[in-house]
């Protein structure tokens, strides 16, 4: 290979870090004390408070690789380029530098960095609207690079414009790069879409341009600061480097699909003769899917399937691997033996999947054995409601039947087409798929509802209860054992959510101990003060946090002091209350178990 991912992570962080930036780490898949969205899906995600205008530890000028999911590209994944699990490149300018810096880095890695021919890329600016004007000034940084006019071209907001991320907040248009994945030349804009769309350009980096700050009333206002916030994708940029046409052939996917398509009879009889599309759809699936899976459960906060938030998503991923691995002739289990793979080409980069490869392996094996009891099950209504149908002169299995089986126990709407083939049947997979489709849409619009509700929640209730979350973790470990950790944290407007290490269920005692603890500290009227410093110095400083390749060198430590005593210390991104008094009374709502050896309190200020 011309360069592997490693290569393309380390030239990318490498060249960043000589034009002045810090490197910074990969946060976790799963948000810290976000209710709003349920994975990271973008490097901007973990820093939306400083570029709300917080001060980063690390300055001004961050860059990073970061793992990322985007579940509404699910249901695309199987062409040449979606995937739902991606590696981003980011490099971030906190009010720093703005568009012709932010234009002038990007091409100067992409020509020289990368070796990439001007001739092959083409770049597209905001078109203009009554938010904002046409970004002329973008399109003319461009050109002074070089990139002439014909491949310069202007669209509208729904293809250079970003965020804000919630409701609110820093926006603005950005300016995307496309690669020529073959030696073409568009003829003009319209061309040039439809060359995106059959994958001959693929865009590989934006730069958004973020100078607004979109208010409550909807208006697009010139933001305080002006950030930059990029992000390149490290799979589809392998690929086109190395001249290939599809991101699976990048060095951490080509391994799984091989894996994958060596356990499927039907592409080892198809050796010799082209791939049929739709096996190729399915082994990409797979290999997407499972990888996706395993770096959710591989993650420093890894979470195990269920039937809400994280753990459906994850869930979807592993049956609708099982359900593709049915389709190409995938029997029985096989879900670790490509887990084993992912964790092969992900550990190096991504060293906690290969530590909790174990939790992965036997996650995946599970949700298997509990699937292959749904299809059980799903088959036998499948018969039920054949005979039924049979009795009543039938030929055709309602959408709504089909849609019900597929609901209740996950049962693929292709395998009831042909199971009901092979008893004489068909089915109405159009009405099926309209049921489908409606119902994706409820989700999606749940989903949208849910990521509105703003990334970063800065109300004052919720900075109330990130201060009274650092005073409850000490409290559990003066009152009830100085061993306790923080293993989870989540945070609304109305309640607060806290997951510690604890084999024994606290008793009512410890509880009112615990409450009156944190009350007592609040009563106290103590300070809430913050220091930037290093890592190690924090440790020094006895501050409590998960040091375990988490941070970046410096820290933010939150000190909560009253009169010379030290409540906590512990290290935070915030935001946090000046004074405790703030707070008002803390209540303990209820203690729950959530998995062996992890207990849960819930908790408000009132
Ligand atoms: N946040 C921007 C994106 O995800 C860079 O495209």
């Amino acid at each position: 290979m011309k360069i592997t991912s490693a290569q393309l992570r380390e030239k990318y962080l490498v060249f960043f870090e000589s034009k002045g930036h810090k490197r910074i780490q990969s946060a976790s898949l799963i948000p810290e004390n976000d209710p709003t969205v349920l994975f990271t899906t973008a490097g901007m995600h973990p820093l939306v408070p400083f570029l709300l205008g917080g001060q980063h530890p690390a300055g001004k000028r961050l860059c990073n690789v970061q793992k990322c999911i985007r579940t509404g590209d699910i249901e695309d994944v199987g062409d040449a380029w979606h995937l739902s699990f991606f590696e981003m490149l980011g490099n971030w300018s906190l009010g720093d530098y703005f568009k012709k810096e932010a234009i002038e880095f990007s091409f100067e890695f992409l020509t020289k960095g990368l070796g990439i021919p001007k001739e092959r890329l083409s770049v597209t600016c905001f078109a203009g609207d009554n938010d904002s004007p046409r970004d002329n000034e973008a399109a003319m940084a461009w050109e002074k690079q070089g990139v002439p006019k014909e491949r310069i071209h202007f669209l509208g907001k729904a293809d250079n414009w970003w965020g804000p991320a919630g409701n609110t907040g820093p926006c603005g248009p950005d300016t995307e790069m496309f690669y020529h994945v073959k030696d073409v030349k568009e003829k003009g804009t319209d061309d040039f879409v439809r060359l995106c769309k059959e994958g001959v350009f693929c865009e590989i980096w934006n730069d958004v341009l973020m100078q607004y700050n979109k208010t409550a009333e909807g208006i697009y206002a010139e933001g305080a600061q002006k950030n930059i916030d990029t992000g390149m994708g490290v799979e589809r940029t392998v690929a086109v480097l190395n001249g290939f046409d599809n991101a699976y052939e990048c060095d951490t996917l080509k391994p799984i699909l091989e894996k994958v398509k060596s356990l499927s009879p039907q592409f080892n009889l198809a050796k010799g003769v082209p791939e049929r599309t739709a096996l190729l759809k399915s082994a990409r699936i797979i290999t997407d899917h499972l990888r996706a899976a395993a770096m959710v459960m591989g993650d420093e906060k890894g979470i195990s399937p269920s039937n809400v938030d994280q753990g459906y998503v994850l869930r979807k991923f592993i049956r609708r691997s099982i359900r593709h691995a049915r389709l190409i002739g995938i029997s029985g289990k096989f879900c670790r033996g490509v887990a084993e793979v992912v964790v092969g080409v992900m550990g190096e980069a991504y060293p906690e999947v290969e530590k909790n490869r174990e939790r992965v392996f036997a996650g995946l094996e599970a949700e298997e054995e509990k699937f292959s009891a749904a299809l059980e099950n799903g088959m036998k209504l499948l018969e039920k409601e054949l005979s039924l149908l049979a009795g009543s002169g039938g030929k055709e299995l309602g959408a709504k039947q089909a849609f019900d089986i597929y609901q209740s126990h996950g049962f693929p709407i292709e395998m009831i087409t042909e199971i009901c083939a092979e008893k004489g049947f068909s089915a109405d997979s159009k009405g099926f798929e309209a049921l489908l489709a409606q119902h994706q849409e409820l989700s999606r619009k749940g989903a949208e509802k849910k990521f509105k509700g703003g990334l970063a929640d800065n109300s004052e209730q919720a900075t109330k209860l990130h201060t009274a979350t650092h005073l409850l973790n000490e409290a559990l470990r003066e009152v009830v054992d100085k061993g306790i950790r923080q293993k989870g944290s989540n945070i609304t407007p109305e309640r607060l959510r806290f997951d510690f290490n604890s084999n024994e269920k606290l008793t009512d005692e410890q509880l009112k101990k615990v409450e009156d603890w944190v009350n007592a500290a609040i009563n106290s009227g103590a300070e809430v003060s913050v220091e930037v410093m290093g890592v190690d110095g924090a440790k020094k400083a006895g501050a409590q946090g998960v040091f375990e390749g988490k941070y970046s060198d410096k820290v933010k430590v939150y000190t909560i002091s009253s009169g010379g005593k030290v409540f906590s210390k512990e290290i935070c991104g915030g935001p946090h209350v000046k004074n405790t008094k703030e707070l008002g009374r803390f209540r303990i709502l209820k203690q729950e178990a959530v998995a062996a050896g992890i207990r849960r309190i819930k908790a408000v200020v009132e």
